[in-house]
């Protein structure tokens, strides 16, 4: 019998979650019990992040892990993480508008990236808090560091809410269905049909274009769709899931090719900006950025998707003056 060994890089692994609400919880939950790694919750809320570590250890028996999780309120306890995940931020209320929710929760990933930074200045980051395109610019804006251990987590819930309608309407499992979703994560993210498929076969070969468009449609409509259901607070169950994978083939050096915000350098004729593209991620971050070939309209779809990102960033950086961030 083979004796088991862990995957590379897993079993001293340290995951540092900043926001220890909705999304942090769950993926803290995600991530011990799955065995990826032990984790340090961090919230500016006194007792909240502990509660919800002492609440996950006592799970650890009934759910056969040896995980730890830290709750703080301390960036000391962070120290020496591996992944620094940003879920810290103000979801928008009745009355606030986008502006507002742009420059409160880009003060919050500004101030949280910087103290994270001083106690894990090799980890990779993964922002999480919207609007996540512009959050991720900043973040790794003010950190300094290169943009390859910076990136934001968005294509892979797009793609996986687009796999599960695609399943739902095929009445086949998930895991069979393989979708894709680029550009900023709003309403403006280009879904690739093409490239979204079935034990291999093009979605386009299976529904015709009237579904098909509804399908989109209700992918780009993902987060609103959970909002309106809830009455209160958004996603955070497959929230969590999608970043998880993300921490996973960080962690363990998968490689894998996921669609995630990444800094644009001129792929896709696109510039200065984090945007949602297809990624080879491992344990340096984001090692690669593929470029698909897209059709006209997907192109200037992407375009769009930028435009609109590219306008936050500048409004954002007019709203955080008090930074200092050099454009
Ligand atoms: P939540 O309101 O449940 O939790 C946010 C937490 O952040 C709270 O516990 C709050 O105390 C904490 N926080 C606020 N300021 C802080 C600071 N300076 N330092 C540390 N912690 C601080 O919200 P939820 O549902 O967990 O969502 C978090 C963020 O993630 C939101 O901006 C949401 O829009 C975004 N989100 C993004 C997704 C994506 O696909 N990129 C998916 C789901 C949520
Ligand atoms: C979502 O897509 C709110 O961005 C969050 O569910």
């Amino acid at each position: 019998m083979t004796a088991f060994s862990p995957p590379p890089f897993c079993h001293l692994s340290r995951v540092t979650i900043v926001g220890a609400g909705n999304v942090g919880s769950s993926l803290a939950q995600r991530i011990l019990e799955r065995n990826v790694a032990d984790v340090v919750l961090i919230d500016i809320v006194e007792g909240r992040p502990q509660g919800v570590a002492l609440d996950l250890m006592e799970s650890r028996g009934s759910e056969g892990h040896n995980r730890q999780i830290v709750g703080t309120n301390s960036y000391q306890d962070t120290a020496h993480s591996d992944v620094v995940v940003i879920t810290a931020g103000l979801p928008r209320k009745p009355g606030m508008s986008r502006d507002d929710l742009l420059q409160v929760n880009g003060k919050i990933v500004i101030e949280t990236i910087q103290q994270a930074l001083q106690y894990s200045p090799h980890a990779c980051y993964i922002v999480v808090t919207n609007p996540l395109d512009v959050m991720t610019y900043l973040a790794w804006k003010v950190s300094g560091l290169p943009a390859e251990r910076v990136m934001g987590m968005a294509g892979v819930l797009d793609s996986a809410r687009f796999q599960t309608f695609i399943a739902m309407e095929l009445g086949v499992p998930p895991g069979d269905v393989s979708a894709l979703v680029l550009g900023g994560h709003g309403d403006l993210m280009v879904p690739l049909p093409q490239y979204s498929t079935v034990s291999g076969i093009p979605v386009t070969e299976l529904v015709d274009a009237a579904t098909l468009e509804r399908l989109i449609e209700r992918t780009r409509n993902g987060g609103a769709e959970i909002v309106q259901l809830l009455k209160q607070g958004g996603a955070y169950y497959a929230p969590a899931s999608a970043i998880c994978v993300m921490v996973e083939a960080i962690l363990y050096n998968q490689s894998r090719i996921l669609p995630v915000a990444a800094y644009l350098e001129g792929q896709y004729g696109l510039e200065d900006l984090y945007l949602g593209v297809p990624c080879r991620i491992g344990q340096k971050g984001v090692e690669t950025v593929l470029e698909l070939s897209l059709t006209e309209a997907q192109h200037q779809a992407l375009a769009t998707s930028a435009d609109s990102v590219k306008q936050n960033i500048d409004q954002a950086l007019d709203q955080l003056l008090e930074f200092k961030i050099q454009r």
